[in-house]
């Protein structure tokens, strides 16, 4: 046994030295060994490598550091505008002053590493697993005594653990500087840098044109960033009386992630994992329209949910107001009645803006809100004031003078963040005389909705009488030709295939009754739906629905192969699914093994793409009433495919209408105007959609759904973390490994929010779905309260995960408007 042990050990040991570069160059240079153009050097993790390089087609060789896996990504470079042009060179230590330096043949120095001051006797410089390059002294490992490092000139590149900002004590700024092109890692004109005037903040310019910025830190985060860190990388902000920077750290030990300018200016968050080839862009800046700095001009106000995106922020009007209507916004707004700095002039509230670039302001940091109000108010320059510091209340005085520049609304709405905008005494009179006719108008309404509403109703229970009356009337007739092209299936080769209804050929139960697998004397596999025998439809109008139904074809729905009708039976013949249906796969621990992302969303675009056809392309409009998880079922391939569609039509009655006589469908998935007033139309079934979209994702449960932290389903729970901007964190944690998909991850959790708003007009139709999942361009409305938003509380609940049916015919309780 020991020997075995030994055996492993020493074979563990032997591993870096196989894996050593084949040019015997390992991290560290000293004074005795410079480093020439052939030789590398390469960090002790096999992460970085430090060599001469030339870019792109550019002959000229440049000193710089790059991932040592595929992709050789260069993230930073020593010499970018003073490369070697002609002849090969080298990196030494200077022995007299403890710099390093690039020569040339001739000895020349092209670049040379900033003087610490200090000399040390034998320094060494030392390429890390960080991707750091550090000079120090060679017995100590302190990073507080590193002589350099590369982590303070950073290139185009910010990674893992490096700062982006200042060192306060030395006066040392870090910041990112695009590359001029690929060919040429020279300076370009692009910068990202933190600004530490007034509050800090990241701003992104071309030359001294501002072009992004992240909005003053506010205590808790940049004021206009909605993307905090996730599980991928932790965002660290430090301002103290000696640093002020931002910091990343990569949390997933399998993943690299950068952040790097490209060469058009725009700071992106790249990812790539291990094994991988492909570096992943998480997401760039600017991220959308809103994001370009001013895009709304003076005193315009940007919202990604506006149509025009630009409007004009409260007491202002459009410069110009015909460039205004050809969305030409760059002159923004003007005041409606001039500030003349006279009693009766006061404050509007914003909720959730990114605070006005700091152009001219005033900050005082230990004044508070009253106080900075009343300042405001004696300063007749001042046209806005906040909070500068938003913990614990609010602490702080920000105030602006002149124009407000570069506003715009915020994801998170109702946020924490505040701003108070100047008003003339004009416009305050102005907004107090609408606050006072709403208040008017909402009193009108009660008075006449309650003396209205006892007459609607009774009109409408009138309506409902009528109009079911003329149902049963008026069923709808085929011509016979129809259902001849129908294969009619007899009792006798049903039973036979199913082993006469036997309990192990039963697979499922469905609202609609029990669900077979059969076998036919051909060798085909069928699933047959035994329906229960009191559709309340005629023998003709049953078969009517079948061969409506049967027409129906679309790769995402069941392929019906026929029908059996004999004496009370009736039966569909489906082609039966090998995968069975989704729940299997999504839910619980003895899942049928885990689904990737990929996986997922094909099979939600799949979905998506059935019910549009049944909703839209197909001739008949079908509402299935019924969607879920266990509705979805999988071919051979793991395509979905919509079952169960068309039956509520045959149970329902044929016409599409606003009131269904029964009720079909299932806890959890239903959607509230259904549930509780029958109402039903297309945008209920959009709602079981974004359920199971949600289920999908999260691999749990509407129903049934917990949490320790608070009460809600799955929806309220999504809401929630979305309005903390932790949306993520609802993924099934068995799809660990695909990061890079973040942000689709992302948009289908929001187009599953918009599918489950309470109020079906707030939800998108399935066509608009799926132009939003799968067009990654465009921009999404951002989601309202989803439905049934209310803790449950924790000791009915209920914690089954068995679904309940809800159809029930004789069921009183939830068919209130029945007319039988
Ligand atoms: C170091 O030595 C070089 C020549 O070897 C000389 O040019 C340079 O001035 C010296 N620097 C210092 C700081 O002594
Ligand atoms: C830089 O990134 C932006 C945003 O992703 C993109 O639009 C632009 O084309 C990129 N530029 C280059 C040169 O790749
Ligand atoms: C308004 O405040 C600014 C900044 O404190 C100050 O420079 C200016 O003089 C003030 N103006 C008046 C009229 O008080």
């Amino acid at each position: 046994m020991k020997c075995v042990a030994l055996a492993i050990l020493l074979f563990l040991i032997s591993i870096p030295i196989f894996l050593k570069p084949v040019n015997g160059a390992d991290d560290t240079i000293s004074l005795a060994q410079p480093l020439t153009d052939r030789m590398t050097l390469v960090s002790s993790g096999q992460i970085f490598e430090l060599g001469f390089f030339s870019p792109g087609s550019s002959k000229n060789r440049y000193l710089g550091i790059w991932y040592k896996t595929t992709p050789h990504v260069v993230v930073w470079v020593a010499n970018r505008n003073n490369p070697l042009t002609d002849f090969p060179g080298e990196l030494a230590i200077s022995s007299n002053s403890s710099q390093l330096l690039i020569r040339n043949q001739s000895k020349a120095i092209l670049w040379s590493s900033m003087s610490s001051g200090r000399v040390a006797k034998n320094p060494v410089a030392q390429l890390l697993d960080t991707g750091n390059l550090v000079l120090r002294e060679n017995d100590s490992v302190n990073s507080e005594l590193y002589l350099w490092q590369s982590f303070d000139y950073p290139s185009d590149t910010l990674l893992s653990g490096m700062k982006l900002g200042w060192d306060l004590t030395t006066g040392l700024e870090r910041y990112l500087t695009s590359w001029k092109s690929i060919d040429d890692p020279s300076t370009g004109d692009f910068t990202y840098k933190m600004n530490i005037t007034g509050l800090p903040q990241t701003i992104l310019a071309m030359g001294s044109t501002r072009q992004f910025r992240s909005g003053p830190w506010n205590g808790v985060r940049f004021s206009g960033l909605s993307i905090a860190g996730d599980r991928v990388f932790k965002s660290s902000s430090v301002f103290t009386k000696n640093e002020s920077y931002y910091m990343f750290t990569t949390i997933v030990k399998s993943l690299h992630t950068r952040v790097t300018m490209n060469t058009s200016g725009s700071p992106q968050r790249l990812i790539l994992q291990n094994g991988s080839t492909e570096w992943n862009i998480m997401y760039s800046v600017p991220y959308q329209r809103c994001d370009s700095y001013g895009f709304c001009g003076a005193n315009g106000v940007c919202g990604v949910n506006n149509d025009p995106l630009c409007k004009c922020l409260e007491g202002f009007i459009p410069t110009s107001p015909e460039e205004w209507q050809v969305l030409d916004w760059s002159n923004g707004c003007k005041r409606k009645n001039p500030l003349k700095c006279q009693r009766g002039e006061g404050f509007a509230k914003l909720d959730g803006v990114k605070l006005p670039d700091l152009l001219e302001f005033w900050l005082n940091k230990s004044m508070d809100i009253k106080e900075c109000k009343e300042q405001c108010l004696n300063n007749c320059s001042c046209t806005a004031y906040a909070d500068s510091d938003i913990r614990g209340g609010g602490s702080g005085c920000l105030m602006w003078f002149g124009d407000l520049i570069d506003i715009r609304e915020l994801r998170v709405k109702g946020s924490d963040q505040k701003m108070y905008l100047r008003l003339s005494a004009a416009d305050m009179k102005l907004i107090y005389n609408k606050k006072k006719k709403k208040k008017m108008l909402k009193m009108v309404i009660v008075i006449s909705t309650t003396s209205g509403m006892c007459l609607l109703l009774g009109v409408i229970f009138w309506c409902t009488i009528c109009k079911s009356r003329k149902r049963v009337r008026g069923s709808s007739s085929q011509s016979k030709n129809d259902y001849i092209e129908l294969p009619m299936f007899d009792m006798a080769t049903i039973a036979a295939a199913t082993n006469n209804f036997s309990d192990t050929s039963r697979i499922g139960e469905g609202g609609f009754g029990p669900v077979y697998k059969g076998n036919l004397s051909t060798g085909q596999e069928i699933a047959v739906k035994r329906l229960s025998k009191d559709s309340g439809q005629g023998l003709e109008e049953f078969k009517n629905e079948v061969v409506l139904i049967s027409k129906l074809q679309h790769r995402n729905l069941v392929g019906l192969l026929g029908c059996c009708i004999e004496g009370e039976e009736r039966m569909l013949i489906y082609e039966y699914m090998y995968n069975k249906s989704l729940n299997h796969f999504i839910f619980g621990e003895n899942k049928n093994g885990s689904l990737d992302w990929k996986k997922r969303f094909d099979i939600i675009m799949g979905i998506a793409r059935g019910l549009l056809y049944l909703h839209q392309d197909s001739k008949l409009q079908i509402i299935h009433r019924d969607l879920k998880a266990s509705n979805i079922l999988l071919d051979m391939n793991m395509n979905p495919k919509i079952s169960d569609f068309g039956l509520a039509r045959i149970f329902g009655g044929g016409e599409i209408e606003t009131k269904t006589r029964r009720i079909v469908g299932t806890y959890g998935y239903i959607s509230p105007e259904y549930a509780v007033d029958g109402n039903f139309s297309i945008k209920s079934d959009v709602f079981s959609f974004g359920v199971v979209l949600l289920e999908i994702i999260s691999g749990k449960r509407n129903r049934g759904f917990s949490h320790s932290d608070h009460h809600h389903n799955l929806l309220g729970h999504a809401w929630l973390l979305w309005n903390k901007e932790l949306a993520l964190e609802i993924k099934d944690s068995s799809m660990e490994e695909s990061m890079s998909i973040e942000s689709q991850v992302l948009r289908c959790i929001q187009v599953g929010l918009l599918c489950v708003q309470k109020f079906p007009a707030d939800r998108p139709t399935m066509a608009s779905v799926v132009v939003m999942l799968s067009n990654e361009r465009a921009e999404l409305p951002w989601p309202k309260e989803p439905a049934f938003f209310l803790e449950r509380s924790s000791i009915v609940e209920d914690t089954k995960s068995r679904e309940e049916e809800l159809y029930s015919p004789n069921e009183t309780s939830t068919t209130l408007l029945e007319g039988r």
